[in-house]
């Protein structure tokens, strides 16, 4: 049988995330060196639940003040309590601020509220994400995978640059996936009017805009001190698969606590991809179970990939003409970005 090279492609993609599935928990993770953060500031998405709670607690454990950056803000509460049951001195260090990524008002009031505790920010671990969710729009009318696991969290980082900018050795840490393998950037059709919508592939490809983005943002940060890295997690037995239909959730559960990782163990990759002294020297990586560093295939090394999904996110936001200034001020943004946004803002004021 012959097969299109995009053939061979994925069935080697299929083939090494069904080993990674597999082979998850068999993987013997190195031991992480709880870090001594005292007074370091951490923001984490999705810290109610899964790999970000744990993720958060880890965080906890080491000292730092931490950002419970939730959409649900009384499980957010409910884990803050949690958290401090043992250690009552921990409820001035931990913050629970709502923040729903579907949302571009939700967004800035998050940034606003973490700038008035006035903190400087160490580490933003955007984590939160959605999975096999039938198709649905944000609140300002993009697919949810797209919308939520790619520009919640593009338009967060960028309202947040000027936090992670002034604050030394500051470093961004994204909550990618192996999937990203069967990820492909449709730009011109993100809320698939002209294409069949597969959830699984829409998913895929919002990991791969992870990593796309990464990259982009590496490249704009170079001079400055601020870090940024991706993260698989490894497969991980949490609720991520609850928007799938009711028999492949059971199916699911019922395998999954036999051979996936639990969210603590998911959670030592994210936490060594931020702290980890031998990952901390490095910018624009991709790490798997804990500090093992995986070369990225082809489609998210693509330069103008990476460049095309930076300008369509930049189209997607409603920057507000202080948020520009403060891009361009900060060299995030180009010139020609600089007043196409500018463009965009008056357009919209007037
Ligand atoms: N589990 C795995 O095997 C695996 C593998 C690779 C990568 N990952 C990645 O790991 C990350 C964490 O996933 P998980 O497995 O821990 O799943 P999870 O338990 O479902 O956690 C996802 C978190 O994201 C939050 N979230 C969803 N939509 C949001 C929105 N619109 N605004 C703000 N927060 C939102 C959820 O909040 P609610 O509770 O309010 O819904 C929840 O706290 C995701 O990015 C996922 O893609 C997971």
């Amino acid at each position: 049988m012959l097969w299109d090279s995009y053939g061979w492609y994925s069935v080697r993609a299929w083939l090494w995330l069904l080993f990674d599935i597999i082979t998850s928990r068999l993987v013997r993770l190195k031991p992480i060196q709880q870090r001594l953060l005292n007074d370091a500031v951490v923001v984490v998405t999705g810290a109610n639940s899964g790999i970000g709670k744990e993720t958060a607690r880890l965080f906890v454990k080491s000292g730092a003040k931490v950002i419970l950056a939730c959409r649900n803000c009384k499980l957010g509460q409910q884990v803050k309590e949690e958290f401090c049951s043992k250690d009552k001195a921990r409820e001035n260090k931990i913050w629970v601020l709502p923040l729903d990524l579907t949302c571009q008002t939700s967004i800035r009031s998050f940034v606003e509220q973490f700038k008035s505790l006035q903190l400087p920010l160490d580490y933003l671990i955007l984590n939160a994400g959605v999975l096999g969710v039938p198709l649905s729009y944000t609140k300002d009318n993009v697919e949810l995978h797209f919308g939520v696991n790619h520009l919640g969290h593009f338009m967060l980082t960028l309202l947040l640059m000027e936090n992670l900018i002034q604050t030394k050795h500051s470093r961004v840490v994204i909550v990618s996936s192996l999937t990203y393998l069967l990820g492909s950037l449709h730009l011109d059709d993100i809320n698939y009017k002209k294409r069949r919508y597969r959830s699984f592939e829409a998913y895929a490809t919002s990991k791969l805009c992870n990593l796309l983005f990464m990259r982009e943002l590496c490249k704009r940060c170079k001079s400055e001190q601020l870090s940024v890295v991706a993260v698989h997690p490894g497969d991980v037995h949490t609720q991520v698969a609850r928007h799938f239909g009711k028999w492949i959730y059971y199916l699911y559960e019922q395998l999954a606590s036999i051979i996936l990782r639990s969210p603590e163990q998911g959670a030592l990759s994210v936490y060594a991809a931020a702290v980890d002294p031998y990952l901390s020297s490095f910018s624009g990586i991709f790490t798997m179970n804990v500090d093992q560093l995986v070369a990225l295939a082809p489609n998210a090394i693509h330069d103008a990939s990476s460049k095309c999904l930076w300008k369509k996110s930049l189209s997607l936001i409603s920057f507000q003409s202080h948020e520009i200034e403060m891009l361009r001020s900060l060299r995030i943004l180009y010139e020609d970005e600089y007043l196409q946004c500018l463009a965009d803002c008056n357009r919209e004021e007037s």
